[in-house]
């Protein structure tokens, strides 16, 4: 049965700190994931949950969005920009966003965190929203530590009974997931113009108010790509076909070697590796899980693991990365072991050495 179209805001506006120093030339969701901007495989599984219209709401190097993305005609959507020139907040970047929205005031708006990979049924949710007559359905996942999340307590028929964002005392691990169904009126009732956090403001209020607020429980494939160990993740899980994805060009594999890059013969690359366009992989080196942006190299025998080579790294042979990220143009010599949470700054260059760079010192 064909659905109603749908209008959705994106949350793109915040600075990606902790995905640094990749996030300091682009932003997280532009970051190349799978092949892609990031956030191309949020797009494309917007246009087939049936919707039509996106406004992204950007704020951070707000340029490079439309730059990207045009108007959206070729991902069969109609995308719109607003901008915030003082981050407002994700609840002031809603409010902003909405003055394009199109819709009445009872129609359902969806929103999506920007760096989140998510295989549940949107659908579904909207249905489950428009059957309760909601204020607010939020999307809600389990995971293992929800101090870091929003954490989200119901009661026995699904009603969201508080918001707690990044508590320390998490009731329960069931947290918001980053993808909401807002009644059109609930947004044009946060004050415009004003920086406010839906997390730690709009939702609590509307609990407070006595309002509905439905949770939509559902395990499918979710992660937060906000972390390099989770970008890294993400990126491999799409291209092994754990998150399914239309964006991803070709069919899943354990490597997707973009056009214009070279892997030797002789060398091993696997567990959802990309090596990006104008990178080479020399016989010899092994890379496992890992993310080669454009115009990398990785030397014969070097050995990379779970880790993030910026654009144009050099990676010489006999330097082991794990759990690492190499900054744009840096260059790893021979010897050096860059350990798990490591982070080397663009064009930082470590000479051929036999120290070991180690998170712990
Ligand atoms: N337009 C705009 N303006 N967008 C913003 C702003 C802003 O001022 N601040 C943040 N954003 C966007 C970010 O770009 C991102 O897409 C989204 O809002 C969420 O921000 P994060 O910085 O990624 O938040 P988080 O991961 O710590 O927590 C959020 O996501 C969790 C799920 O992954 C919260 O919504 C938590 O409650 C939730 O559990
Ligand atoms: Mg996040």
């Amino acid at each position: 049965m064909p659905r109603e179209p749908l209008e959705a805001i994106l949350l793109v506006g915040g600075k990606g700190t902790r995905l640094r120093p990749l996030t300091l030339s682009a932003p997280k969701p532009l970051l190349p994931t799978a092949g892609v901007p990031f956030l191309a495989h949020q797009l494309t599984r917007a246009a087939e949950c049936g919707i039509s219209h996106v406004v992204l709401a950007t704020s951070y190097r707000a340029e490079m969005f439309a730059e990207a993305f045009g108007d959206g005609s070729s991902f069969g959507l109609s995308i719109d920009y607003m901008y915030e020139e003082e981050p407002l907040g994700t609840g002031g970047g809603i409010r902003n966003a909405s003055s394009r929205l199109k819709g009445g005031p009872e129609d359902p708006v969806v929103i999506l965190n920007g760096d989140i990979l998510s295989g549940h049924d949107l659908p579904a949710q909207v249905d489950l929203h428009r059957k309760r007559d909601a204020a607010v359905t939020l999307h809600l996942v389990e995971v293992d530590d929800p101090s870091r999340y929003g954490c989200v307590p119901t009661d026995g028929d699904g009603r969201v009974t508080a918001f707690l964002e990044k508590t320390p005392d998490p009731v329960t691990n069931r947290i918001n997931a980053g993808c909401y169904v807002f009644k059109r009126s609930v947004i044009d009732a946060i004050p415009a113009g004003e920086v406010v956090s839906v997390e730690r403001e709009t939702f609590p209020g509307i609990i407070e108010a006595g309002e509905l607020i439905m949770g939509y429980d559902e395990s499918a494939y979710w992660l937060d790509v906000g972390t390099p160990e989770a970008f890294v993740r993400g990126s491999a899980d799409v291209v092994l076909g754990h998150m399914p994805s239309p964006a991803l060009a070709g069919e899943p594999g354990e490597s997707l070697v973009l056009a214009g890059a070279s892997v030797a013969e002789g060398a091993q690359v696997s567990g959802g590796t990309v090596v990006g366009a104008g990178s080479v992989v020399e016989t010899g080196a092994t890379v496992h899980g890992s993310v080669l942006f454009d115009d990398a190299r990785i030397r014969e025998g070097a050995v990379v693991t779970d880790s993030i080579i910026g654009r144009g790294a050099v990676i010489e042979g006999g330097a082991v990365i794990e759990g690492a990220v190499i900054g744009d143009r840096a260059s790893i010599g021979s010897g050096n072991e860059v350990a798990r949470g490591l982070r080397i700054w663009p064009d930082v260059r470590l000479e051929p050495t036999s120290v070991r760079f180690s998170a712990d010192v």
